[in-house]
């Protein structure tokens, strides 16, 4: 199945469309699809890896413990949440049971990630962001592709990769700037707050 996206740069529209998306089989397992979220007139675009449980009961993006480290994060970078478009390169939370009640997050897979990129194409091209961040390696494959290293690129503005899996749908873009994932900050264990100034200093670099 391919992502059946209506030509539209309606946010609301393209929202409604997604969340009947049967593109891949994490919709069975999820609540519900979580959108992007953020206004149509943003900069600044930020690109998570998937839903989490909180997201997924929600139907919001980074509204759970990642989500807070990086409000945060955007408040010491001098960002605005409320002038930042948040959305995941994948809609739908991918978990697995442990037998309990708990749902354990699972990374998605590559073909997840292809499944869910005509939505990320259809924001790009709806909100036309100047800059777009990347947070992590799955939202990295999501733009650049598998063969994409996060850790050879941070700290860096790089070019809009037009020749890249998302093509011109990023025809906005004056740059983008990888990072890493709030969870893996969340995860830094002794070295948290280094892991949460660079996490910041990046931010700043996206902003300008
Ligand atoms: N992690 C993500 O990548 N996205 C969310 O929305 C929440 C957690």
């Amino acid at each position: 199945m391919v992502a059946i996206v209506p030509s539209t740069t309606s946010l609301v529209r393209l929202a409604e469309a997604a969340a009947h998306c049967r593109a891949c089989e994490l919709y069975a397992n999820a609540t519900q699809t979580v959108f992007g979220a953020g206004p149509k007139s943003a900069r600044v675009m930020m690109v998570g890896e998937q839903p989490g449980d909180v997201e997924d009961r929600r139907g919001e993006p980074f509204v759970g413990p990642a989500g807070k480290l990086l409000d945060r994060a955007m408040v010491d970078a001098g960002l605005n949440r409320d002038d930042v478009y948040l959305t995941n390169a994948v809609k739908h939370f991918r978990w697995k049971s442990t037998g309990g009640k708990r749902r354990i997050h699972q990374k998605p897979d590559a073909s997840h990630i292809t499944a869910c990129r005509p939505w990320l194409a259809a924001e790009l091209t709806a909100v036309r962001p100047g800059v777009v961040v990347v947070l992590g390696a799955v939202a990295a494959a999501a733009v650049f592709g598998p063969a994409f290293r996060l850790t050879q690129h941070r700290g860096q503005r790089l070019d809009w990769p037009a020749d890249g899996p998302l093509g011109d749908a990023g025809e906005s873009v004056e740059y983008v700037v990888t990072t890493l994932h709030p969870s893996a900050v969340l995860r830094g264990g002794d070295n948290r707050a280094a892991m949460y100034d660079a996490f910041v200093a990046d931010l700043c670099l996206a902003v300008g």
